[in-house]
């Protein structure tokens, strides 16, 4: 019998991937699924052999008894799907991007973790890209392009859809560096569909401060200078670094390339959705076993998970504030909120720029 055993909650399509990965983890087992719609949690029970299916969390829990749960939901209820798993007495609970949305989400996720010292993973699967996981890119930014001073990240996702990957990324490759200050402007707010859930300005242009001067242009905008030939939102994650010495340029899904002084040639190496996200995903998975096994802490515990979201949060206070603002940052719901309505209100008078 497998060591661990999961319940995924959230039959929807990004749940595939993470019940997929499962045949290659010998010492796991999803033994339930569970999801409000009969159609999606029995076509998951058929298609991958899950033995049990459910429409109801609190009882999958209980029935169950599972050491770790997926959470693949929209993020509309994550402190709720985090307080059952944690009275339930699972062990790990993995939980989809974005973690939070609102301000008081991640301190409620941190009162759970404290309280009950249950692992709460972020899924920022693209951590374990080996080229990234291994420290690779991490090491050419610190060692081989001179002083770093400036860098760019674009994304054409909001900053709840691909800013989470983006930011996670970005702190992974400054050594787990966290912003200092940050001066954003933003515009447009969506509520159907997707963005109805990942809720944030849908056009956000931020100026962060990295400890030793490193200024970081963070563009989540479905108008940022994507990355060519890639159709989906989710494609278009691009990063440039640039230092007195050299340049790195990293494209999710055509590679990275960098090259310094006294190189004729920039070198390249393999950076690739198509090709790294499923082993990335299965790298993720088994790295939760390995922590609860006492092995090594994983990639995106809980803190690292919380500094991104917070460093996003913060660009919302400054959006709301009109100013350039240090952390911590003192964001509420109240004042969330009170953006998201007069932001509504610019796009509906045409007065887009008015917080920039
Ligand atoms: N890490 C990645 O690379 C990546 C990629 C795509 C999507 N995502 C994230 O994955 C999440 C899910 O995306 P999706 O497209 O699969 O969503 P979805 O809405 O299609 O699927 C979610 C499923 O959860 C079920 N559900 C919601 N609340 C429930 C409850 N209380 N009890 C039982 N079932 C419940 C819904 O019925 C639905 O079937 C989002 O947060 C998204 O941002 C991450």
């Amino acid at each position: 019998m497998a060591k661990y055993r999961s319940l995924l909650l959230g039959c929807g399509p990004r749940a595939r991937e993470h019940v997929d990965v499962y045949r290659e983890i010998p010492n796991m087992e999803m033994v339930a699924c569970c999801d409000l719609i009969e159609d999606r949690r029995e076509e998951f029970r058929s298609t991958f052999g899950i033995p049990e299916a459910y429409d109801d969390y609190e009882k999958a829990l209980a029935e169950v008894q599972p050491d770790v749960v997926h959470a693949v939901t929209q993020p509309a209820r994550r402190v709720w799907e985090a307080e059952c798993a944690a009275a339930a007495g699972v062990k790990a609970v993995i939980l989809e991007k974005p973690m939070a949305v609102m301000p008081s989400e991640i301190v409620a996720l941190d009162e759970i973790q404290q309280r009950t010292g249950m692992e709460m993973i972020v899924n920022c699967q693209r951590r374990y890209f080996p080229q990234f996981r291994d420290g690779v890119i991490r090491d050419i930014v610190a060692e081989k392009i001179g002083d770093l001073y400036f860098v760019r990240a674009s994304a054409k996702g909001n900053s709840m859809s691909m800013g989470p990957h983006m930011m996670d990324l970005l702190m992974l490759f400054l050594d787990e560096a966290q912003p200092e200050s940050v001066w954003a402007m933003g515009y447009d707010i969506v509520e159907e569909g997707y963005q109805a859930y990942h809720r944030s300005p849908e056009r956000l242009l931020a100026e962060y401060w990295f400890p030793n001067d490193v200024r970081v242009i963070f563009d989540c905008d479905a108008d940022c200078l994507g990355t060519p030939g890639e159709e989906s939102f989710w494609m278009h994650l691009h990063f440039d670094f640039l230092g007195s010495n050299g340049r790195l340029y990293l494209t999710q899904n055509k590679g990275y390339w960098y090259q310094s002084e006294g190189m004729a040639e920039p070198e390249h190496g393999e950076s690739s959705w198509d090709s790294q996200g499923l082993a990335g995903q299965r790298d993720f998975t088994a790295a939760v076993a390995e922590a609860l096994d006492g092995g090594k802490p994983h990639l995106n515990r809980f803190e690292v998970g919380k500094a991104a979201f917070n460093a996003l949060i913060g660009a919302q206070q400054s959006i709301y504030e009109g100013r350039r603002i240090d952390f911590p940052h003192t964001f509420t719901d109240e004042q969330w909120t009170e953006l998201r309505e007069e932001l509504k209100a610019d796009q509906a008078r045409g007065t887009r720029l008015h917080r920039s």
